[in-house]
């Protein structure tokens, strides 16, 4: 039911943010005379308030798995990654939600199922928001989480389930909290794994063992999931490129430079290279080239595959008598002040076309704006 765009389809879907109905829930409901009503607002609305551009992302990611296993590690580092490239995620961690919501809940199996299946509803509501929800609880029970399943694609909302898979053997030896201690020496009553019950998913949408992959391979096996099941886009989750030189390759590098010959730029210029360097001008990795250029003077934008707006033109303008000795070189070092401050490779020389450089980008060609000035001279 996701798409990768707007369509998402005007929903004539039941959402009414209250709870399942009484038919199909396994739990009995006391409450009569109860008509939920319908939101007015429609899923393609939601998209355009909570970042349009991929289309509807509300959906549920549901982890499952012993104490220990590294349930709340992901859920808060796959939260972070996606609201750090602004994509909005919430995480409902089972300590979290112990404390206020479902505080008045115990461990008994009627309790866990109550604490489960509130969870649920309060996923369901998220995703319907428009959010990227991201549970954190054991839900030792099949039967729960396929009731979470249920609330949710009932609605038309995407519920994935992951298995946090790590063996008993590993949580108890990382027992986080010393709870695996306590429950061995009987201090806790029903603890999952040592007196009480868990269930494995047969079937996740993935399984992730964190016994074998660290937290940042684990992260990246969720966001590819997330990628296939197009609730978020390649290019919303990129990383920023910074185009610095590693620590490791950097006396190496110097030593390059050194060799090569040597372009001597301004403060401006360095100024951009800098820009370029920590990736504010992503995805450029350099200065543009003529297809690049045209783009940005044409379009406002960079056209990769998908347009990224860019109407300044990033660009080293060089003197006739520097192309003329550079332009068979395969790499350049950028010198500033005589040091060294960034290689150029495989550059391409093309006409600096200034006057319409400066029609296209400022609105005039009067060289009385100290922009143009610069520019045209
Ligand atoms: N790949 C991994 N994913 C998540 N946690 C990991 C991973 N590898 C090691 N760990 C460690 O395992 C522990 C998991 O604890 P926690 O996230 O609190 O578990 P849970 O919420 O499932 O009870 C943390 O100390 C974490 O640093
Ligand atoms: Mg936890």
């Amino acid at each position: 039911m996701m798409s990768t765009h707007d369509g998402f389809p005007e929903r004539p879907m039941r959402s009414f943010g209250g709870g399942g109905d009484a038919s199909d829930s396994v739990y009995r409901n006391p409450a009569t005379n109860i008509h939920p009503m319908q939101h007015q607002v429609s899923r393609s609305t939601r998209n355009k308030i909570m970042g349009h551009r991929a289309g509807f992302r509300g959906c549920t990611i549901w982890f499952t798995g012993y104490s220990g296993a590294g349930k709340s590690t992901l859920a808060f580092a796959l939260e972070d990654y996606l609201c750090n490239r602004g994509i909005p995620a919430y995480v409902l961690d089972g300590d979290n939600i112990r404390h206020g919501l479902n505080k008045n809940l115990g461990f008994t199996q009627e309790d866990r199922e109550e604490n489960i299946r509130r969870v649920a509803e309060v996923a369901r509501l998220m995703a319907d928001a428009g959010l990227i929800c991201i549970t954190s609880f054991i839900s030792p029970y099949t039967k729960d989480r396929d009731n979470a399943r249920r609330v949710h694609e009932k609605d038309g909302l995407t519920f994935l389930e992951i298995f946090v898979d790590a063996p008993l053997s590993v949580c108890e030896q990382r027992d986080v909290k010393g709870l695996y201690l306590k429950a061995r020496k009987g201090l806790i009553k029903d603890f999952t794994g040592v007196d009480s019950v868990y269930e494995p998913p047969l079937t996740p949408d993935l399984d992730v063992r964190t016994a074998d992959y660290n937290i940042e391979a684990s992260v990246e096996q969720l966001v590819r999931l997330l990628e296939e099941r197009e609730i978020v886009t390649a290019h919303t989750v990129d990383v920023v490129k910074e185009l610095f030189v590693p620590a490791a390759y950097q006396a190496a590098a110097t030593q390059e430079a050194a060799s090569l010959p040597a372009l001597s730029i301004n403060t401006v210029d360095l100024q951009w290279v800098q820009v370029l360097a920590e990736g504010w001008a992503a995805p450029l990795a350099g200065f543009m080239r003529e297809d690049v250029f045209l783009q940005s003077q044409h379009f406002n934008s960079l056209l990769n595959g998908r347009a990224i707006n860019q109407s300044i033109p990033i660009v080293l303008a060089v003197s006739t008598e520097d192309k003329e000795r550079l332009k068979d070189q395969q790499a350049i070092a950028l010198t500033y002040n005589q040091k060294p401050v960034a290689i150029l490779r495989c550059p391409e020389f093309y006409e600096h076309r200034k006057e319409e450089r400066c029609a296209r980008t400022f609105g005039t060609t009067n060289d009385g704006h100290p922009y143009i000035k610069v520019h045209v001279q």
